[in-house]
């Protein structure tokens, strides 16, 4: 019984209406139907062909959904409003009950071609279609509709994460030229909300009358919109610009671990391992062009510099070492490094050394002529006068022997001692050297950072 219920409804209601009076239209409705009884969507709604159609653009940019460095793309949210005159949808108000406006789907009437010149999305379509559009009595048509807009940008990531970037957006007709279609626009950005990265400096238009070289002579309309970005640089500051410049200035401590440490090179290596992990997410942020930011540049220098750190390291370990090979220290680095330089960055150096090295030579000199020293001894004071001869010749005989000995022997221990010391000096010195030359690099090191830090901020302020 549900079933039939509605057939049988609807059979009543033709019978209904076929058998008695036509059924009353809205006033909309009939004037939809005038208006569109003999209207052509695909041709242009003029009267006589000499017309030109004037097109008004009215942008509003309400986001910045995403810039991609990397792929040189843009994608912004915009609002969209275009008005144009269809002379052929007019009517008298008066006729129609005072209805001065009708809201009718996009795809019944004729529609303005507008493009996107730098369209950076995989088809050129035309955003216009399946929209509804405001016709007014005189003619006057309102399109308006939000549109995500995919376009190419070019970036100039120069002075990343403080860079600025003007963004183009070209909008305009493809086919129709100059003398069928004129195109107007304006922009407007107060609608304008931050997506965090990106703030707008200012939208401007320009409309443009272009001769393409595919139809000489004839002039084409575009509006071009020029979209001034500025990035927030705070989350590249902290992700990226942060780290690099806290590795860095750590670098200075390699020179400053003590080679007994035995992690001056395991300290540099890692650091350079951290700034390639920083240099690569760098890497993935930018296009793969000529133009280097800054910033990687910095990332470049610093981390030479830390490969040449580990260089240093290397060598400073090897002079640290030095001593162990029993050479002495040359006189000039003795003078020039340790005493010079040494006193200049204020390493201070004890005089001590020095002395005890005359004391081995004194030693040395004895060790090579020792019958001089064993008739000194014959002529002891101690020995007594009184005895015979021959007794005192024994005994003197066995104490000079003993003597000699006990002197001997003396001697070498003492040697030994002085040997001792000196290979201890020897090895100070030597370390007294590498300590000299790997303050000096750090030094060097930190003028070097500091220096390049210093030219970049001078470079950025000169250039902008
Ligand atoms: C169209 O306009 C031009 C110039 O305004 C005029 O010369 C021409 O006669 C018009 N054509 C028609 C069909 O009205
Ligand atoms: C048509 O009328 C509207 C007001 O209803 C007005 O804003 C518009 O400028 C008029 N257009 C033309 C082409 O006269």
């Amino acid at each position: 019984m549900s079933l039939f219920m509605p057939v049988i409804l609807i059979l009543g209601s033709t019978m209904y209406s076929e058998s008695s009076f036509p059924p009353a239209k809205s006033i909309s409705n009939r004037l939809v139907e005038k208006l569109l009884l003999s209207y052509n969507p695909v041709l242009r709604p003029v009267l006589n062909e000499t017309h030109v159609t004037k097109l008004e653009m009215l942008i509003l940019i309400s986001q910045i959904l995403d810039m991609n460095e990397r792929m040189q793309k843009l994608i912004t949210n915009a609002w969209v409003t275009l008005v144009w005159k269809d002379e052929l949808l007019t009517w008298e108000p008066h006729k129609f009950g005072g209805l001065e406006y009708i809201k009718i789907p996009s795809e019944l009437i004729w529609l303005p071609e507008v493009i996107l010149y730098n369209n950076a999305d995989d088809l050129y379509r035309t955003f216009l279609d399946n929209r509804i559009v405001k016709v007014d009595y005189n003619g006057s048509v309102l399109w308006a509709s939000p549109v995500i807009f995919h376009s190419t940008c070019h970036v100039h990531v120069k002075y990343f994460p403080f860079d600025h970037q003007l963004c183009e957006l070209k909008f305009g007709p493809w086919q129709y030229n100059g003398n069928e279609l004129i195109i107007h626009g304006l922009g407007d950005s107060s609608i304008f909300t931050s997506d965090g990265e990106w703030d707008m400096i200012s939208l401007s238009s320009t409309n443009n009358v272009m001769v393409y070289p595919d139809e000489p002579g004839v002039p084409y309309t575009d509006v071009t919109y020029g979209i001034l970005l500025s990035r927030r640089a705070v989350f590249h500051v902290i992700n990226l610009l942060l780290p690099c410049g806290l590795l860095t200035a750590s670098t200075a401590l390699v020179f400053f671990l003590p080679v007994e440490s035995g992690e001056k090179i395991s300290f540099g290596i890692t650091i350079l391992l951290s700034l390639t992990v920083f240099l690569l997410l760098l890497a993935e942020l930018m296009p793969p062009s000529s133009v280097i930011p800054i910033v990687g540049q910095f990332y470049a220098v610093s981390m030479v510099l830390v490969s040449l750190s580990v260089g240093v390291s290397a060598a400073v370990v090897n002079i640290h070492h030095c001593g162990q090979q029993r050479s002495r220290v040359p006189c000039w680095v003795k003078k020039w490094i340790i005493h010079k330089l040494g006193r200049l960055i204020g390493i201070r150096i004890k005089r001590k050394c020095k002395r005890d090295y005359t004391v081995y030579a004194r030693n040395k000199n004895i060790k090579r002529s020792p019958n001089a020293k064993t008739n000194d001894s014959s002529q002891s004071p101690l020995l007594p006068r009184d005895r015979d001869d021959k007794e005192n010749g024994a005994i003197l005989n066995e104490i000079e022997s003993c003597g000699r000995v006990l002197h001997r022997d003396v001697l070498k221990i003492r040697q030994y001692f002085d040997h001792l010391k000196h290979e201890e000096d020897v090895r100070k010195e030597w370390r007294l050297v590498a300590m000299v030359v790997d303050r000096l690099c750090m030094i060097g090191y930190v003028v070097c950072i500091v220096g390049c830090t210093v030219t970049i901020i001078i470079h950025i302020q000169y250039d902008t």
